[in-house]
């Protein structure tokens, strides 16, 4: 029986909750007045949050030493995962390298052993709780406590029909959503206990802009840049925001599995998108881990918040400044 049917509340008869009472026009005059005053007091409090932030767009953000600590990488035998191992290799971080690639991730951790730190590579499927409860005891035998998690991990659409397929879209979720969520559980408590951490999620411009081509990918890049939002907000109630950092990286094209890149490359709109190179990936990510940055894109030619206004444009604005910067191309190829 699944957890789903042993939810007491679904086995119960149906019960509606008790009705909203009804309010007098002196209760809900007193009840605006009230919001009214919150919000009075909010743009008062929020005035110096302003300007720190202001002064914070000019100033270089001071820098974290994670030379020593130890990190974890999903998915980091091959792609955007090895380069980000390779640059917290490079910053003097022990790395374990968690694929189910065994292959690739032995040979990512030999290389990674070149700069002088320890790493290990762990056959994981990462979308399996289990797996990852004994992953989480396995890594800190090995190499001690995580104090950098980071989710890359993930599923890229290898073809437009598969999309639509169960099976492909139940993977997709599990590799790419539940195995952050699972990772989380297993390292976040030491990190709390710890004070110290910073848990890192791989998600896509496309957890801001979904192409209808690619809608399970998109759902995927978009649950985890809530999950990340929320995990944010769990550390800043819980008073650990200032020791367990949260970054959420949303990259464009990289050149990374073949058959991934070649079909993007085909895609609708996206033959004239610029292709990066993974190393570039690697150092952005480090770079904001160092200096806790919350989101990043990358390359950083826009800011998070911007994709924010993108993706609240009215639709024909939208859908006509997307036809715009695809010279025309944009159509549903299936
Ligand atoms: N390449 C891009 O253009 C691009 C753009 C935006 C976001 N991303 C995201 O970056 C991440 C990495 O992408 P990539 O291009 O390097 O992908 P990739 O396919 O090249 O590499 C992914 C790695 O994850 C591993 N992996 C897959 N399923 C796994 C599982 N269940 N358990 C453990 N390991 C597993 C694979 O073996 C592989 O080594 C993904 O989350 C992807 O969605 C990639």
């Amino acid at each position: 029986m699944t957890a789903w049917n042993t939810d007491r509340h679904l086995t119960q008869p149906y019960e509606w909750a008790e009705p909203v009472p009804l309010k007098t026009s002196l209760q809900r005059a007193r009840e605006v007045f009230a919001t009214l005053l919150n919000l009075l007091v909010f743009a008062f409090e929020s005035v110096p949050l302003w300007w720190e932030t202001l002064v914070a767009q000019f100033v270089t953000p001071s820098s974290k030493n994670i030379s020593g600590q130890t990190a974890l990488v999903t998915g980091g035998a091959n792609g955007l995962g090895q380069s980000i191992a390779i640059a917290l290799a490079k910053e003097g971080c022990n790395v374990a390298v968690v694929d189910v690639d065994e292959t690739n991730a032995r040979k990512t951790v030999a290389s990674l052993r070149r700069y002088n730190v320890s790493a290990e590579a762990y056959k994981v499927d990462v979308s399996d709780y289990e797996a990852v409860r004994q992953l989480g005891r396995d890594v800190e035998r090995d190499l001690g406590p995580v104090d950098i998690l980071v989710n890359n991990a993930g599923i890229l659409p290898t073809s437009f029909s598969q999309d639509a397929l169960p099976s492909h879209i139940e993977r997709s979720m599990g590799v790419n959503v539940l195995s952050s969520v699972w990772t989380t559980q297993t390292f976040i408590d030491s990190m709390i206990r710890r004070r110290k951490g910073h848990i890192v999620a791989i998600s896509s411009i496309a957890g801001y802009i979904a192409p209808g081509w690619a809608k399970t990918y998109a759902t995927t890049k978009f649950a985890l840049r809530g999950f990340m939002d929320a995990l944010e907000d769990d550390l800043y109630l819980r008073g650990q925001a200032n020791h367990v950092h949260t970054t959420t990286v949303f990259p464009f094209a990289f050149n990374t599995r073949k058959q991934a890149i070649s079909l993007l490359k085909a895609s609708s709109g996206l033959t004239r998108l610029p292709i990066y190179e993974p190393a570039m990936l690697g150092e952005t990510v480090v770079r904001a881990i160092k200096t806790n940055q919350r989101k990043v894109v990358v390359p950083e030619v826009l800011k998070p918040y911007q994709l924010s206004i993108y993706e609240n444009l009215p639709i024909k604005i939208r859908q006509l400044l997307t036809r715009t910067m695809a010279q025309g191309e944009v159509k549903l190829v299936d």
